[in-house]
């Protein structure tokens, strides 16, 4: 595990922006593409819109493969789609090599399986797929990608995608599992606010159950995940 601290939301989106065009380039180079998933909620966007403004001539867009690392089940254009979020910050000002989105509009179970199915596909061959990538944010209760506290995904060891229930949140979202996002070449956590002080806290230096703060199950290995963290969300790290 990596932890960087940025003074602001701003400079923590600016370094994400670095990250993910330096592992892109990385990727491209070795292998000709770079698979990446991103994630939802509030905290990527300023990075995604710094990669379009700042890095369209940076990063060979047409070798990027954009996937998302969970949906809500809403249709593409509904205000709580993560796709719709990326698209308008970044899918579409970029020629990417192709976009992947999770169908929140079927229904969950069936947008898992689709998923799982195109998942297999594109990674041919791969018993587990390896993103180049995996973006995640943390919740405020630990939770990362949709895989919440005391939620079904968390134990699950053969399934690449899922429909999780959420009862806390009367919603069954489709989410990676543990096994996928842990095979990944690089896990980037992106944490801003002090509202996420206690989680990261937990997550990094706690003893709690995993159960309880489930971004403690990312555990990819080789010096992952990078967090990359604003001091507010920093600021009960090391205190005990
Ligand atoms: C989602 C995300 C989720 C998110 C965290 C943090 O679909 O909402 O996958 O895991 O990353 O809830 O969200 P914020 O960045 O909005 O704080």
């Amino acid at each position: 595990m990596t932890l960087r601290v940025l003074e602001d939301p701003a400079r923590l989106a600016a370094a994400a922006a670095r990250e993910f065009a330096a592992r892109a380039a990385r990727a491209i180079r070795e292998r000709g593409r770079f698979a990446v998933a991103l994630a939802g909620g509030s905290t990527p966007r300023a990075a995604y819109e710094l990669l379009a403004r700042d890095y369209v001539d940076e990063v060979d867009w047409g070798r990027v493969h954009f996937f998302f690392g969970d949906e809500r089940p809403v249709p593409p254009d509904h205000a709580d789609s993560n796709y719709r979020m990326a698209r308008e910050a970044l899918l579409s000002c970029v020629p990417a090599g192709s976009v992947h989105r999770i169908r929140g509009e079927l229904a969950p179970e069936e947008a898992a399986r689709r998923y799982e199915e195109e998942l297999r596909s594109f990674f041919a061959g791969e018993e587990v797929p390896r993103f180049d990538l995996i973006l995640l944010g943390l919740g405020e209760d630990g939770h990362t990608a949709s895989l919440f506290p005391h939620t079904r995904a968390l134990g699950e060891t053969e399934r690449l995608v899922v429909a999780n229930p959420v009862e806390r949140l009367g919603t069954v979202r489709i989410t990676l599992t543990p096994p996928v996002i842990n095979a990944a070449r690089a896990v980037v956590f992106l944490v801003a606010g002090g509202g996420k002080a206690k989680a990261l806290r937990e997550v990094l230096e706690g003893s709690a159950d995993p159960r309880q703060y489930p971004a403690k199950l990312i555990r990819p290995g080789d010096g992952e995940p990078l967090w990359l963290v604003d001091r507010a969300a920093a600021a009960s790290l090391g205190k005990g």
